[in-house]
């Protein structure tokens, strides 16, 4: 991985638009981020590109979109009650807080007192809220701390609807909350976050064959996402760090400016939800096939994809350095379909009507075609150039005085982000060649 430091990306991200700090008007809100017109763009793209490869293009998905809050029994039956928790440890000097497990103990990170921890205690990452007007006991509800188990409590109600075959996938996107110690390093850690989850149900004989399959698929997604092969590693989770359902599990890390980690997670998860449920709800989860063979509660493979941290793997691996006409420039290099903005639209000079009325035509024109399209004015075109490239726009078409007068009436300059390199273009053919 090329040498991006986080700080650069945090930067630009603010300064173009991308992505704020949370409440930030009131100082902020720690583990919280606001997307902004760029990142909700690049983020929409993202999940866009998600559910056409993993549930649209395949016969065998299901997609359900479950409400966040849910019946405490769930978050009892999961295990998330009483195993989702982080060893924490206080200091005894300045009081601050701290996961056990990522720092150095024998020194407290704020204030340097030596050895200043007691043993860890158990944190329940869950956020506990109460559901209606009687603050008790049994008003008690979490926010999802994963989106896994509204698709889980799903299974049947798909399975009686649909009554799909074996195997078959439920797959959801949504937010999800963890009350995490020590949110960090931008938006790769924080306390509301979104995930792209599928549940893919399959007979106890074929899980091994299910899971090889999902880590191709894995792969796939990672060239989709335009990451280098080279920069994403499997890393097989030893069984003392796998989560509490799991019997196998891939990390699949990234190599982030903040250095190697978990990008996205394939586990099996065996039976272990659904017979949980089955178990504390008393309602059968088994299913029957269709063959009159004997009925069996599913195993389950797991792939769950972080998307936070997809946006900050496309960003960092994006961005790019280099010099043109003897002047540094940063660029994002995204993958066409991913750009928040796809074509900028530019008269050359903005205090010329005639540049201003034929740019604003063909502006409305492709905006029509396309949506993410920009009008850009601000500046001489060369700043334009430089801001569109920040951001990640393929094409900025500039309406020129050839456009209006001379033999090529009718054409605008296409310049490239990537090479720089510019070309002209007919109106005519326009939306053809932009959508190539
Ligand atoms: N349902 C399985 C599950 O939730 P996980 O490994 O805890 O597994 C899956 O989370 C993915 O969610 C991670 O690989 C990561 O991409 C993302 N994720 C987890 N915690 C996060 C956090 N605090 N901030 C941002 N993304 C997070």
């Amino acid at each position: 991985m090329k040498n991006v430091e986080l700080e650069t990306i945090v930067s630009l991200c603010k300064r173009r638009g991308f992505i704020y700090q949370g409440s930030e008007v009131y100082g902020g809100l720690s583990g919280t981020w606001d997307y902004g017109p760029l990142g909700v763009s690049l983020k929409r793209n993202i999940i866009n590109l998600w559910w056409k490869m993993f549930v649209d293009a395949r016969q065998d998905m299901y997609g359900v979109d479950a409400a966040i809050l849910m019946n405490s029994q769930v978050w009892k039956a999961s295990g998330h009650v009483d195993t989702f928790t982080d060893p924490l440890v206080e200091c005894s000097n300045c009081h601050g807080r701290f996961r056990e497990d990522k720092i150095d103990t024998n020194k407290c990170p704020t204030c340097g007192k030596a050895s200043p921890f007691g043993p860890a205690r158990q944190f329940n990452m869950m956020f506990k809220t109460n559901v209606g007007p009687v603050d008790d006991e049994s008003s008690i509800s979490y926010l999802r701390p994963e989106t896994a188990q509204g698709i889980f409590t799903n299974f049947k109600n798909v399975v009686d609807c649909f009554y799909p075959d074996m195997p078959f996938g439920i797959a959801q996107v949504g937010k999800a909350f963890r009350n995490e110690i020590s949110p960090r390093d931008f938006i790769f850690r924080s306390r509301e976050f979104e995930q792209m989850e599928i549940e893919y149900f399959v007979h106890p004989d074929k899980w091994e064959e299910a899971f090889e399959n999902w880590r191709q698929l894995v792969w796939q997604w990672v060239e989709a996402l335009g990451l280098p092969k080279e920069s994403v590693h499997e890393l097989e989770v030893p069984e003392t760090d796998r989560a509490h359902y799991s019997k196998r599990t891939i990390d699949f890390e990234f190599d982030f400016p903040i250095g190697r980690d978990e990008l996205l997670g394939l586990a099996y998860r065996t039976d272990f939800d659904l017979s949980n449920i089955q178990n504390s709800s008393g309602k059968n989860m088994e299913y029957r096939p269709k063959d009159d063979s004997p009925s069996y509660v599913p195993h389950v493979i797991e792939p769950s994809f972080g998307l936070e941290r997809a946006v900050m793997a496309v960003l960092c691996s994006a961005y790019q350095e280099d010099e043109v006409n003897g002047e540094k420039r940063s660029y994002l290099k995204l993958p066409y379909h991913l750009a928040p903005v796809r074509v900028a639209v530019s008269p050359l000079l903005k205090n010329k009507p005639e540049l201003i009325d034929k740019a604003r035509e063909v502006y409305e024109m492709l905006k029509t075609e396309f949506g993410n399209v920009m009008w850009d004015d601000n500046g001489n075109i060369g700043k334009r150039y430089r801001r569109q490239d920040e951001i990640g726009t393929p094409y900025c078409v500039v309406v020129d005085f050839e456009t209006i007068e001379g033999d090529t009436t009718d054409t605008v300059t296409v310049r490239h982000r990537d090479t720089t390199k510019q070309e002209r273009v007919s109106i005519s053919d326009l939306k053809n060649y932009l959508a190539k």
